[in-house]
């Protein structure tokens, strides 16, 4: 089916860099999608950049102005985006671009926190809106989640792990035992930290998220200054070791909590029990846990940053505008695409599987032989029990099915296995 034709949006962005340039090529490459969840053809018109002489790729030349007023004065750009970051001159743009009756989006964790308060209000005031899904927590739709879907949750607490490069460092001194500053390099080395990890490391960056966060659940104004923070910087690995061996682990905590008509919004480094489900969320990786009088908990996690999960956000800030002025995605079909089926047997999976065999030399062999003229090959393998009540125990690297059930088949034949061996598959593996 071809995309509505639709009404065409147009929209103005602010910055071409890692966030910026990646929201250009979702919106070129998604079009057909985008069009038919929003019900319009949305397209860039003008993208403002400081230096025009420096080479981009993407966009065509003309897209580029370095004078906000090819912007903020073209009528037929509807839509502001804004991805240059920083308070200035970000927020003079967005004020202007919203007493204008410009819709906006955002990624500005610092300036939301700062100036979020007038920002909605001017945008109330005009009619228009702001949106800033990408400010908090990269790809998580959590800002959508807490205004749409939890709107009668009754929350009550935010936990969150808001800030990627701490929880990198984190996860990293009480994986290996490393001290703080090597784990810092490591993280810089990898591009899980900046050159300068200050507003990172201090707290200061999941300070401004939790500030979003807390205004938006708690629906009252919270600011980046209300929010005490205490970073990671002094943290022993001693103290990541001796947690690990109490059963427990240590996260950079952002915590906002509900206390009758009160809040308290802080971050601090804080020890979780292994079994607090966000326990389990490591390296650069963020989540939310969220507990409300009518939804008792719920946890969000994901990539808390990177160009394209940043983009992401961006583009359904977008949709979601778009969609309030067109009929949007509830007119038209959900199964708009008739994509075929993919065999099972070509999909890539990790096995376990327990055979029971005879405990006399060469079977392992024999076996170990028959997956590898497969191609499958084993990743673990233990043997349990003896003579007749011999097991071996094996996990093998991923493998496309039909691989694996071709060589099963061929085991299960061979003398010295005793009953149907069973694989059950391992999700979370090598398998892509
Ligand atoms: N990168 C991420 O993973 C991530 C994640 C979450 C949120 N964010 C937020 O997304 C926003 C953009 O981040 P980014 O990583 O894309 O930054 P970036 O790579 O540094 O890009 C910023 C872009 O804005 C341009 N710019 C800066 N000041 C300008 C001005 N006064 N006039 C016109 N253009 C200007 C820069 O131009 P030059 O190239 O000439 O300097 C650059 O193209 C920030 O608010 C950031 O906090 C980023």
């Amino acid at each position: 089916m071809a995309p509505p034709e639709g009404e065409k949006i147009q929209i103005g962005l602010l910055g071409y860099g890692t966030v910026g340039s990646q929201v250009y090529s979702l919106l070129e490459g998604q079009a057909r999608e985008i069009a038919q969840a929003s019900g319009a053809r949305v397209s860039i018109k003008r993208i403002l950049v400081r230096d025009l002489d420096v080479p981009r790729e993407g966009a065509p030349e003309d897209t580029f102005t370095d004078d906000f007023k090819d912007i903020i004065e073209d009528d037929d750009i509807s839509i502001v985006v804004e991805l240059i970051g920083g308070t200035e001159p970000a927020f003079d743009y967005i004020t202007e671009a919203l007493e204008r009756g410009k819709a906006v989006v955002t990624a500005n964790k610092q300036l939301i926190s700062q100036q979020g308060f007038y920002l909605f209000q001017l945008s109330q005031e005009k009619k228009t809106q702001i949106r800033f899904e990408a400010s908090v927590a990269g790809a998580i739709p959590v800002i959508k989640v807490l205004r749409e879907s939890m709107v009668a949750a009754e929350i009550t607490s935010i936990y969150g792990i808001v800030n990627g490069t701490t929880n990198y460092i984190l996860t990293e001194m009480s994986r290996t035992g490393t001290k703080y500053d090597d784990a810092l390099a490591c993280a810089q080395e990898w591009g899980y930290a900046e050159a300068d990890p200050t507003e990172d490391v201090s707290g200061k960056d999941a300070a401004a998220k939790m500030a979003i966060l807390a205004s938006i659940a708690f629906h009252s104004n919270v600011r980046l200054d209300d929010v005490d923070c205490a970073g990671i910087e002094d943290i022993n690995p001693l103290d990541a070791e001796y947690a690990g061996e109490l059963g427990l682990t240590l996260k950079l905590l952002g915590v906002a909590k509900l206390y009758d008509d009160s809040i308290n919004v802080r971050v601090y480094p804080a020890l979780l029990s292994q079994d607090h489900p966000l326990a389990s969320v490591g390296g650069a990786y963020n989540a939310v846990f969220l507990q409300g009088r009518s939804i008792d908990e719920i946890m969000l996690s994901g990539p808390g940053a990177g160009g394209m999960e940043t983009a992401s956000a961006v583009v359904s800030d977008i949709v979601s505008i778009v969609s309030r002025r067109t009929p949007g995605f509830l007119e038209y079909p959900i199964a708009y695409k008739e994509l075929d089926f993919f065999p099972d047997e070509n999909v890539v999976s990790t096995f376990y599987l327990r055979l029971e065999v005879e405990d006399k030399p060469g079977v392992l062999a024999a076996i170990a032989n028959e997956f590898g003229k497969h191609e499958v090959s084993i990743e673990q393998v233990i043997q349990k029990g003896r003579g007749v009540h011999a097991e071996l125990v094996m996990v093998f690297h991923a493998v496309a099915e039909k691989s694996f059930m071709a060589a099963l088949e061929k085991v299960s034949a061979l003398e010295g296995v005793k009953a149907e061996p069973r694989p059950i598959r391992v999700e979370g593996g090598d398998e892509q």
